[in-house]
């Protein structure tokens, strides 16, 4: 589409781009250069225009046009897609059981969700100014018991990213993201599976950026903006998605070995006197490390016990 090309010229152009030039490039006239710069002003695209010609200024909207040039940008094989909905894992699933899925992955974002949901059933508070992405990716055999070990690869490469704005960014396991003492992020994986085999994994992401958190949440989660950290969604988008993509890549071909000490490292759990509370009741002691499939190992006064769903005392 033309808009999409004269998006792209602005986008990887550090100057302003004269109108001439766009013309001249794509065939079209200046006033047709004009009415495609308008369209794109209208989504909300920050651009520029003075007689220098027009620059693309970066800026907290999100938008399809500006976070699919990002994402081709990678060289990933990945669909954008952003709308408000729901919830993005919904909409993801239901693109999928509508077989409307192809080869490639997907990425879906969304502005805010009107019904965010978390692990265990609860509610995902998804307020304007947060990040609410889901990627669906079509793994290569993946084993349904081995999804534990793609949300804490998950969680680790949240974490990585986190880390290059703010202090004290550690994993409660299996993935919540914490800055300090309080949670920043979630992840929540669903999947398609077929013959025990997962078809679609669902990876939903929510970070906590510049969105306003209710006041139930003011002691126990943060954003980055309350971290003093001013950051542009689309930033935290386009590197969590690359980093996600990337290391599904090298799990897939050399498995979790190659993460869990980096995953130890930056755990807030393993190491330390938890308790861990689920249907079955609730159980305190040391957090020892992690089972081959990435369930939490607990040291029950000297009894081993492996935790495959639960929720951790902070
Ligand atoms: C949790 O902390 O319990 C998991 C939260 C997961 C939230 C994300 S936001 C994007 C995706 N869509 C949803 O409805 N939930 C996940």
């Amino acid at each position: 589409m033309t808009t999409d090309k004269i998006f792209d010229m602005l986008f990887t152009s550090v100057l302003h781009v004269r109108g001439e030039a766009i013309a001249d490039a794509l065939g079209i006239t200046r006033t047709a250069v004009n009415k495609h710069i308008k369209k794109l002003q209208s989504q909300g695209i920050n651009i520029d225009a003075t007689r220098r010609g027009y620059k693309y200024i970066n800026s907290d909207t999100l938008t399809s046009i500006t976070l699919s040039s990002r994402i081709a940008a990678l060289k990933l094989p990945i669909n954008v897609i952003v709308s408000e909905v729901e919830s993005t894992n919904n909409s993801v699933k239901a693109l999928i059981s509508n077989n409307e899925v192809t080869d490639k992955n997907i990425l879906f974002v969304a502005p805010k969700q009107f019904r965010g949901k978390g692990r265990l059933g609860r509610e995902f508070d998804s307020s304007e100014g947060g990040v609410y992405m889901t990627l669906c990716y079509n793994p290569h055999n993946l084993a349904v018991s081995d999804s534990l070990k793609i949300v804490l690869l998950t969680g680790l490469c949240v974490t990585r990213v986190l880390d290059k704005y703010v202090p004290n960014v550690t994993i409660k396991w299996p993935n919540d993201v914490f800055i300090g003492n309080k949670k920043v992020s979630g992840i929540l994986l669903e999947s398609v599976v077929n013959e025990f085999i997962a078809e679609n994994i669902i990876l939903g992401i929510g970070i906590n950026v510049s969105n306003v958190l209710g006041d139930h949440l003011s002691n126990i989660a943060t954003s980055l903006s309350a971290q003093g950290v001013e950051v542009y969604r689309e930033d935290i988008i386009v590197q969590v998605t690359e980093m996600v993509f990337r290391e599904l890549a090298v799990y897939e071909k050399t498995g979790f070995d190659t993460f869990i000490g980096e995953y130890i490292k930056r755990s807030r759990t393993i190491g330390n006197v938890v308790t861990v509370s689920s249907q079955n009741g609730s159980i305190t002691g040391k957090a020892v490390g992690l089972s081959e499939e990435g369930n939490l190992l607990i040291d029950n006064n000297g009894k081993i016990e492996k935790i495959i769903v639960g929720d951790v005392e902070a």
